[in-house]
């Protein structure tokens, strides 16, 4: 089969870089994305690449090069459904709000839209493939809507799960640890359709790092991987406080098993909990699937990953309130780090989100910056929480642009973000316009403690 174009439904943090990747490696492929949301198509639109609507190294030079070459972005989801051989569904897979399943299955309605589309629009046979990350047995239901189309088109449904980091995405998409093909290879039509895909990753990933599996286990094996990734981050958080009362140190201890070969030394770095959009909800997702099938025991296993997780955010916020003396009222508390991790301007599911309302709700002052994260998020993340109205949140915490004003007269810092600009601020300068005693809360274990000792301040560190 020829493959002449491809299109991506959802301009997302995955639709976006995976497409511009594909546009770099397959010059000869037109590659459309296409959104719902038009503020985001157009700024992925913006002449100025400083302005994507996605902040991910690497990325505004690939889309300089390929933009409007063969990368086209278009709010025109039909049209890209009708030019396209292979259609990605990248649209997002939230936790639930309502009805059976609230707050633990994924919500599949972004989805079904997707294939109801598809199978509205369709003008030939099309291959469909699942990127988001989906509960095993969707391919099913798209299977099943798409038969049900009316369409006299026959469709091949693939899954092809995608296991890119933020702000690792392009390195992670150019040199992939593997790509994952999802599919019917029992079926002739099955088997062409994973060649048309493979024969795409081949452009630039090396044959032995493609695996073809089975549709189920293609989608299963995502839930999976993000649920062990985040399992190694929850273990070695329960053993940073174990460190902290026994005079071990978490970094000494992550070494010493890390080079353990069987163990591996990544994800090993405690902190004050994992966040972004995946973890908790892909975790939430394989427990609801679980009890489901009525497996109690594997079920509370995986839960114990996301209790331990709010269990390590409260207790840095609990942490922060003891050290000041067992109260934070109208005291300024600085939240260096918005983003859920370094090099993203991604805060969805941040752990500063609920450390700031733990603390706000103890009367706190909260001042923030962020490299990347802009006001206008960072406010509509608190307001999300629910606690207070809107003019509270924006009454009791500040949003800076400049991190040496953010921590001015602060009684205390807390690092909630690995960004490496922290490690180089003149922090005696920092120390100098603090309220004394000045403590610092360095929930990623990232500064050098024996310098700012040194200086004067009071430091706990996650895991010491
Ligand atoms: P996102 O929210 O950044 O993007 C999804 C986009 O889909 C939005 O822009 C939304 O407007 C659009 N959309 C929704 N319904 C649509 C429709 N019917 N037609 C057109 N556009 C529509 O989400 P994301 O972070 O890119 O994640 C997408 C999927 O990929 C999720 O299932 C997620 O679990 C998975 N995933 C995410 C990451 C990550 O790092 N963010 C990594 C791997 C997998
Ligand atoms: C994660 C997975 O790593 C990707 O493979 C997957 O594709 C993606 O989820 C997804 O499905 O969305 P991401 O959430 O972007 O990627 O970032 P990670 O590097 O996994 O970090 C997740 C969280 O864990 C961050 O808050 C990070 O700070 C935290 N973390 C990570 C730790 O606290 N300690 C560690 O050692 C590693």
């Amino acid at each position: 089969m020829i493959v002449k174009q491809i299109c991506c439904i959802g301009a997302g943090y995955v639709g976006g870089p995976t497409m511009s990747v594909f546009a770099d490696k397959c010059p000869d492929i037109k590659v459309k994305v296409v959104d719902v949301n038009t503020n985001r198509i157009e700024q992925w639109n913006d002449e100025d690449v400083s302005k994507l609507p996605i902040y991910e190294p690497g990325l505004s030079s690939i889309v300089s090069r390929t933009r409007n070459k063969n990368l086209f972005f278009s709010t025109d989801v039909k049209k890209a459904i009708q030019e396209s051989d292979i259609i990605f569904i990248s649209v997002n897979t939230p936790t639930k709000q309502y009805g059976v399943g609230k707050d633990m299955a994924a919500d599949l309605k972004y989805v079904e839209i997707c294939a109801r589309e598809i199978g509205k629009y369709a003008n030939s046979d099309k291959i469909i493939v699942e990127k988001s990350t989906l509960p095993v047995r969707t391919a099913e239901a798209i299977k099943d809507i798409l038969e049900n189309s009316q369409s006299e088109f026959s469709f091949e449904i693939l899954s092809n799960p995608e296991f890119l980091a933020e702000g690792t995405a392009i390195d992670d998409l150019i040199s992939p640890d593997r790509v994952l093909i999802g599919g019917d290879y029992h079926t002739e039509s099955g088997k062409k359709a994973i060649q048309a895909l493979k024969n795409l990753y081949l452009n630039w990933v090396d044959e032995d790092k493609i695996m073809v599996s089975n549709i189920w286990s293609s989608e299963l094996s995502k839930l999976v991987a993000n649920a062990f990734l985040a399992q190694r981050v929850s273990s070695i958080n329960t053993i940073s406080e174990l460190c902290e009362v026994t005079e071990a140190d978490v970094k000494e201890v992550s070494k010493a098993i890390g080079m353990d070969s069987r163990i591996g030394s990544k994800f090993l770095n405690a902190s004050i909990g994992f966040g972004g959009s995946c973890f908790q909800k892909d975790i939430l997702n394989l427990v609801y699937i679980a009890n489901s099938y009525n497996l109690p025991e594997v079920a509370e296993y995986w839960n114990q990953v996301i209790h331990i997780n709010n269990h390590q955010r409260r207790r840095f916020a609990n942490k922060i309130i003891s050290r000041l003396y067992n109260t934070v009222s109208d005291k300024k508390i600085t939240l260096l780090g918005w983003a859920f991790k370094k090099d993203t301007n991604d805060s969805r599911e941040s752990s500063s989100i609920y450390v700031a309302d733990h603390l706000l709700n103890e009367q706190a002052l909260i001042s923030t910056f962020d490299p990347k994260v802009s006001e206008e998020q960072i406010y509509a993340d608190i307001d999300a929480v629910n606690s207070r109205t809107e003019i509270e949140n924006r009454t009791l915490l500040t949003v800076y642009k400049d991190p040496y004003e953010a921590c001015k007269d602060a009684h205390a810092i807390a690092i909630m973000t690995e960004w490496e600009e922290f490690k180089l601020y003149d922090w005696q300068r920092i120390y100098d316009a603090m309220s004394k005693p000045a403590f610092i809360f360095d929930g990623r274990a990232i500064l050098n403690n024996e310098d700012l000792i040194r200086i004067g301040f009071k430091i706990y560190t996650i895991g010491k």
